[in-house]
């Protein structure tokens, strides 16, 4: 287990999934009902863009362009408050960059802004040394619950939950070759103990056969309604292996979320990616279960 999140941190990919995250908790806290979240795979909650992001630069392509924008569409409010928010929580003594941003919070961060009194949250951090990042960010906060584990265990034992609303975000590395099949594995397990979840899995874009082959994978669950968010930040690169681009593959999207999506995923390839090999689709993997499969 190589891989640190702190490289990557408030890049174009974190960009889609936590707006991503803060669209489908808005969504589900539209009902008074409390619901469980789940971070299978949740990093260190929170990232000094100063550090390790500062070899990287890959902020600069993601949380970077947006906070400058004057005017982001009303999908990406929530989430852009959270990042101010938790950036100005370290106060003024650090210096910030032009973009206006040195510290960035990860998902379980995202999750614990957002959090209603009544939900809950729990987050799995399977490598030793970033786990301690983790619960040193969550050290005496109680509305969350942190676990060093392997997050697809976890969601084998904490479906179906007890409030009968659940979100599950599975954010792999994508390290190991069975990282897919796990992750699709994880999802099937949590499909039978739980068929009416909210489950978001993040994928990366580097090879489209590799995408193709995990929607299909995905298909083949013969999940309930399923769509893929697919954002493409600049051309496929004739580089091997060179990250284009992220998705994300909602099962039981709630109500109204695609359109919101069919809004935000063009405009972030658009304002974030921007070149003429930028482009985005939200497509419907999986209809909803007695309406028509869309045509084309
Ligand atoms: C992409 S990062 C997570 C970033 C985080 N979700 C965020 O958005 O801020 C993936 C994390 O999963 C951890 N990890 C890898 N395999 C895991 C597993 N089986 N269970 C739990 N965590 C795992 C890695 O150590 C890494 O910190």
């Amino acid at each position: 287990m190589n891989y640190q999140h702190g490289f990557h941190a408030g890049g174009f990919s974190d960009v889609l999934k936590h707006a991503t995250l803060a669209n489908l908790m808005a969504a589900l806290s539209a009902k008074d009902k409390p619901y469980l979240i789940i971070d299978t795979h949740g990093g260190r909650g929170g990232y000094d863009l100063g550090d390790q992001g500062s070899v990287t630069m890959e902020w600069k392509m993601g949380i970077g362009r947006l906070l400058p924008m004057r005017q982001p569409p009303p999908a990406l409010v929530d989430y852009i408050r959270v990042v101010r928010a938790y950036d100005k929580k370290f106060g003024n003594f650090n210096i910030k960059p032009a973009e206006g941003v040195r510290h960035y919070p990860g998902s379980p961060r995202i999750a614990r802004a957002l959090l209603r009194p009544d939900d809950r949250l729990v987050v799995a951090e399977l490598n030793p040394r970033e786990a301690i990042f983790l619960k040193r960010e969550f050290a005496g906060d109680k509305g969350i619950d942190v676990r060093e584990e392997d997050g697809y265990g976890l969601l084998k034992s904490m479906l179906p939950p007890p409030e009968r609303r659940a979100l599950v975000l599975i954010d792999p590395p994508y390290e190991s070759r069975d990282e897919t099949e796990n992750a699709v594995a994880a999802i099937d397990h949590g499909l039978r103990r739980f068929a009416t979840g909210v489950y978001a899995l993040w994928y990366p874009i580097k090879d489209m056969k590799f995408v193709q082959a995990l929607h299909e994978a995905v298909i083949a669950l013969d999940p309930p309604e399923t769509i893929a968010v697919h954002v493409q930040m600049m051309r496929m690169n004739p580089m091997p292996r060179m990250l284009v681009g992220s998705g994300m593959i909602v099962i039981n999207p709630p109500w109204k979320f695609a359109d919101t999506m069919r809004e935000l995923a063009p405009w972030l390839a658009a304002n974030i990616g921007g070149n003429r090999g930028a482009t985005a689709e939200v497509k419907t993997l999986v209809p909803e279960k007695g309406a028509r499969p869309p045509e084309g």
